[in-house]
């Protein structure tokens, strides 16, 4: 059996017809870029996470410049993002001239540990933004508490969580903004790339689509410093038709997971926590061995990936924002840190053979038990 770790083919197969058919409507309609397709997107992406605003852009990463733009973060500005992320987060915020402050994860969340956090706000913080990685929501509700007593911002990334909650509320309505990716391998993904910021706050809204669009409030004026990270039209008519299936592909990923963890129960590997908030757009275990584990799941036709193999503070751009309180906790798992496929195309069938691949995989080649739980 091959099993890739994401299948574009099987994610496609429910919307295919329309999208055909959408494709032709867009060329008649002489609008590809922007137009009715994206705002109509925007609204109802808004409405699903309970916030006023959606304003597409071109990816996520874009999403993070653009609000970062918006809110004049800059030079002498400090910026708290987690170690355990993706890079571009930390990229982002260089590249706008601030300084980003690297927070070590919590062992068993892999979100940012909030404690460390609290140590590492200045009177230059401006920003913080939270990862919900893996799908596994951040604890916001004391990190916004946080936040305000410091009159800090954040600005949450659910690039890995769309649809995810806490007590009730969507990720991405928690905090002064929020960015999502539409990038493929996402929970709810474009055809290429993409991305999203959110906010209830309406002038915050009004100057990101400004800056995302060539700094222009009116047409052929240019009122503010901006540049072009808009949305296809294209893109967003494919978006559209993913998102009514959003839920219950959210709901057979969380189901996939939970068969996941209770079958590899008694294995000697660290299991993600138990979370029934997570939208698990990823899976991930830690093993000794990990790279072993890796190349026999291949073997079995089973393709795997590190998310992510190098901590960014540890990434040779970022070692010069490291500072003495270490990043223990992320440099620690990260060799040790494997993803298996879960995603709502797989069969049971798969599943159940993934299943038993791994336990055989793992007594075979890591049955010592030597982790820190
Ligand atoms: C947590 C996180 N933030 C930001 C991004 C950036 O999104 P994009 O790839 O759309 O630029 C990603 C994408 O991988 C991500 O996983």
């Amino acid at each position: 059996m091959q099993i890739p770790f994401v299948n574009l083919r099987r994610q496609y197969e429910p919307i295919l017809p329309e999208l055909q058919s959408s494709l032709i409507h867009l060329i008649d309609s002489n609008q590809v870029v922007g137009g009715e397709a994206v705002s109509s997107f925007e609204s109802s992406f808004a409405q699903g996470i309970g916030v006023g605003y959606a304003i597409s852009c071109a990816s996520g990463t874009d999403a993070i410049e653009v609000i970062l733009r918006a809110w004049n973060v800059g030079v002498g500005d400090e910026v708290i993002v987690p170690t355990n992320g993706w890079l571009s987060v930390a990229q982002v915020v260089c590249l706008i001239g601030a300084t980003p402050v690297f927070v070590d994860n919590h062992p068993e969340t892999y979100n940012l540990d909030l404690d460390s956090l609290e140590k590492k706000i200045t009177h230059k913080t401006k920003v913080i933004i939270p990862i919900h990685l893996y799908g596994n929501p951040v604890e916001m509700k004391r990190l916004v508490k946080l936040a305000d007593q410091s009159r800090i911002k954040v600005l949450e990334d659910c690039a890995q969580a769309h649809g995810a909650s806490v007590d009730g509320k969507k990720v991405g309505s928690w905090g002064h903004a929020g960015i999502f990716s539409f990038y493929p391998t996402k929970n709810l993904s474009v055809l290429g790339d993409g991305g999203a910021i959110v906010t209830s706050d309406e002038e915050l809204a009004s100057q990101c689509r400004a800056i995302a669009n060539y700094g222009q409030f009116k047409k052929f004026t240019c009122s503010v410093m901006g540049r072009n990270s808009r949305m296809d039209a294209l893109q967003a008519k494919v978006v559209s038709l993913k998102l009514p299936h959003l839920n219950l592909w959210n709901q057979r990923r969380q189901q996939i997971a939970r068969y996941y963890s209770e079958a590899w129960e008694d294995l000697p590997i660290q299991l993600p926590v138990n979370n029934d908030k997570s939208v698990w757009h990823l899976f991930v275990i830690q093993t000794n061995n990990r790279d072993g584990v890796k190349e026999k799941l291949a073997k079995c036709g089973i393709q795997t990936e590190v998310h992510y193999p190098i901590p960014v503070c540890q990434q040779p751009l970022f070692q010069k924002f490291r500072d003495s309180t270490g990043y223990a906790n992320a440099e620690r798992q990260a060799p040790r840190l494997l993803s298996i496929p879960l995603y709502p195309e797989l069969t049971d069938l798969e599943v159940e053979y993934i299943a038993k691949s791994f336990r055989k995989v793992i007594e075979r080649v890591a049955p010592s038990h030597q982790l820190d739980r």
